[in-house]
């Protein structure tokens, strides 16, 4: 990588931001982390203007506490605003935003949740005076312990029934820091003409199987199954048919489910 201006990461110590941060900081890059617990908040804007001072490009790997689609849409309308404003103020160059491979095919309503959020996300993003360029990445391997958590009912743990192609952190970090540093691959244009491209895995994984083999290298015993769809809900249609997979254009890169968690020192992965 070249030794471009300093590069801001949003959501620094998040899943996939820390290794954005790691990536960067290992190739020699200055990095600026920006995260609540770094005492930089880019929804009330605090410490924001001071953070994104001198910085060239900004990584946006930040998301809120809810999945709910208005409290995400909230968050990502009120922390777009503020990364763009305050970021053309400091002369930000470019934006790379982190999104999610399929979001475009779920609508508003009932059914769209947080993947409506990530659309008002993206269109915000790409309406703002900074170039931003946008990656839409699969579940990440470190998410199915949040999925794990999520499903947990009276010592049995239901993964929902979705077909995803699972794709390492740090894996779709590397991608990103390319991007941020001005490298890496050229995006293609969206429906929208927008700059996207899409990141995944190098295989569609089963995500009870991913689950077992997360709960065993736990050393934990609980009853792991797949959760029974609602037939009549578009959005759990859309799980099952593979909305969630990459297109014929993605990167795919591994490790595999299995490989990433055999270099899992922690038992928490
Ligand atoms: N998880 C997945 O499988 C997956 C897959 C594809 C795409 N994505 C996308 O990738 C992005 C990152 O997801 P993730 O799973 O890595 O997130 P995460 O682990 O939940 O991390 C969220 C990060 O945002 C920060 N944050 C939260 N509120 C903030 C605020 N008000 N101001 C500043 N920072 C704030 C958090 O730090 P503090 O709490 O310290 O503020 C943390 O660093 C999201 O846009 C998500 O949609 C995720």
């Amino acid at each position: 990588m070249n030794a471009p201006g300093k590069i801001a990461v949003a959501g620094a110590t998040g899943r996939v931001g820390r290794h954005v941060v790691d990536v960067l900081e290992k190739h020699g890059h200055e990095v600026v982390a920006i995260s609540r617990s770094n005492g930089v908040d880019v929804v009330t804007g605090d410490g924001l203007a001071e953070a994104l001072n001198g910085v060239e490009s900004v990584v946006d790997a930040a998301t809120g506490a809810s999945s709910e689609q208005q409290a995400a849409t909230d968050f990502f309308t009120a922390a777009t605003r503020n990364l763009q404003q305050l970021g053309a103020q400091a002369g930000v160059r470019r934006i790379v935003v982190v999104s999610i491979i399929g979001i475009d095919r779920f609508a508003a309503g009932d059914y769209g949740g947080y993947y409506v959020a990530k659309q008002v996300h993206e269109r915000a993003m790409l309406a703002g005076p900074i170039p931003a360029t946008i990656v839409r990445a699969a579940q990440f391997h470190e998410f199915v312990a949040q999925l794990m958590d999520w499903g947990r009912q009276n010592g049995t743990i239901y993964l929902p029934r979705m077909r995803t192609q699972l794709v390492a952190a740090r894996t779709v970090a590397e991608t990103l820091a390319d991007l941020a540093t001005g490298r890496g691959p050229a995006p293609a244009r969206g429906s929208e003409g927008a700059p996207l491209l899409e990141i995944a895995g190098p295989r569609e994984e089963n995500l009870v199987e991913a689950a077992r083999l997360l709960a065993e290298h736990r050393g934990e015993t609980a009853l792991i199954e797949e959760a029974v769809n609602n037939p009549n809900d578009p959005g759990d249609a859309l799980f099952e048919s593979g909305a969630l997979l990459p297109g014929p254009d993605a990167i795919l890169a591994g490790p595999t489910f299995e490989e990433w968690l055999r270099h899992q020192t922690d038992e928490k992965a």
